[in-house]
């Protein structure tokens, strides 16, 4: 590693990745066993890794050397259920597993053996942020700790966000971003079942963020029912089959739209990351309205 000092501070060059680094340290490891990355969410660094021979405690201690800010290092076993829980142990070093994570000029805290930050959808969070327009009014169905509401409070200037989450710890960390970003007077938390709440907003939204897979389209009625009459516009993502675009998931979510009495125009669909092996992540952006209100 080198550091280069500037004007604007010190700016550190890594010249290997994770991986490299610890194929020095563990010289009789099977380097594919060894974590190609990790996960560096505020202080904490999270790592999978296989057992194959690897002492966990001085592989954690080898991760704090790689990433000079981290404190706390984490095994990731995997994301589990509908509420999206990490399954993770500490492995060195600080065992406080709250942090402040910083992004875009935005901060999230959260409890990471709890909950979880997906750093892959980092650019959505901001792209979604910069299509707000001063004055709308956005209905986060899936809110999480604040993880498309915070940003479109900070960076745009929506007159309100209602963001609704369903897991009591989930909904904790999105009353603190909330604080924490400064952004009371526009988010508003609520804690329950987003196809239960969004219809009881009434017909309110310009913008509708439905930021969750594994069947978001069964929020999809709940969400027409609270578009403005002039229309709004959907958010909708979901996991499709690796390599097959967004065009089958496209089809069921219009079909469903015209079977429901509302129009739908798409207006773009992005690729947001890559899922596991099969799957990937994909958004619709389309333009929903009512065929009755006019
Ligand atoms: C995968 S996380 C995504 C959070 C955020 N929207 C994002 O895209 O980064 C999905 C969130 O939706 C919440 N959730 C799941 N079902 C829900 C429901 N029926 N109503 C409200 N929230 C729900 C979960 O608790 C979780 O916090």
């Amino acid at each position: 590693m080198s550091k280069i000092r500037g004007t604007q501070g010190v700016l550190t060059l890594r010249r290997t990745s994770l991986r490299e680094f610890l194929k020095s340290r563990f010289a009789d490891v099977d380097p594919s066993a060894l974590p190609k990355k990790a996960k560096i969410i505020g202080h904490i660094a999270l790592v999978r890794f296989q057992d194959k021979g690897i002492n966990p405690e001085e592989l954690g201690k080898a991760v704090v050397e790689f990433y000079p800010t981290v404190k706390t290092v984490l095994r990731l076993r995997g994301i589990v259920g509908k509420l999206r829980q990490p399954i993770v142990e500490l492995i060195y070093g600080d065992p406080n597993t709250e942090t402040i994570h910083k992004e875009h000029g935005y901060k999230f805290m959260l409890d990471v053996s709890k909950l979880m930050l997906c750093l892959g959808n980092s650019y959505e969070r901001l792209r979604t942020a910069k299509s707000v327009r001063p004055g709308e009014v956005v209905v986060d169905m899936f809110a999480g700790i604040g993880q498309f509401s915070i940003p479109c409070a900070v960076i745009s200037k929506p007159s309100k966000v209602y963001a609704i989450e369903i897991n009591e710890e989930a909904y904790k960390y999105l009353k603190i971003n909330t604080a924490l970003n400064n952004v009371e007077h526009i988010v508003e938390p609520m804690l329950g079942d987003c196809r239960e709440l969004t219809p009881a907003l009434g017909r309110v939204a310009d913008r509708i963020i439905m930021g969750y897979f594994g069947g978001t389209i069964e929020a999809l009625p709940a969400a027409l029912s609270a578009i403005k009459p002039e229309g709004a516009t959907i958010h909708f993502h979901e996991l499709v089959r690796r390599g097959t675009g967004k065009d089958e998931l496209w089809k069921k979510v219009s079909e469903l739209c015209l079977h429901l009495g509302y129009s739908a125009t798409l207006i773009n669909s992005r690729i947001v990351k890559s899922y596991s092996a099969t799957r990937e992540h994909v958004v619709i952006e389309f333009k929903a309205r009512s065929m009755v209100y006019r």
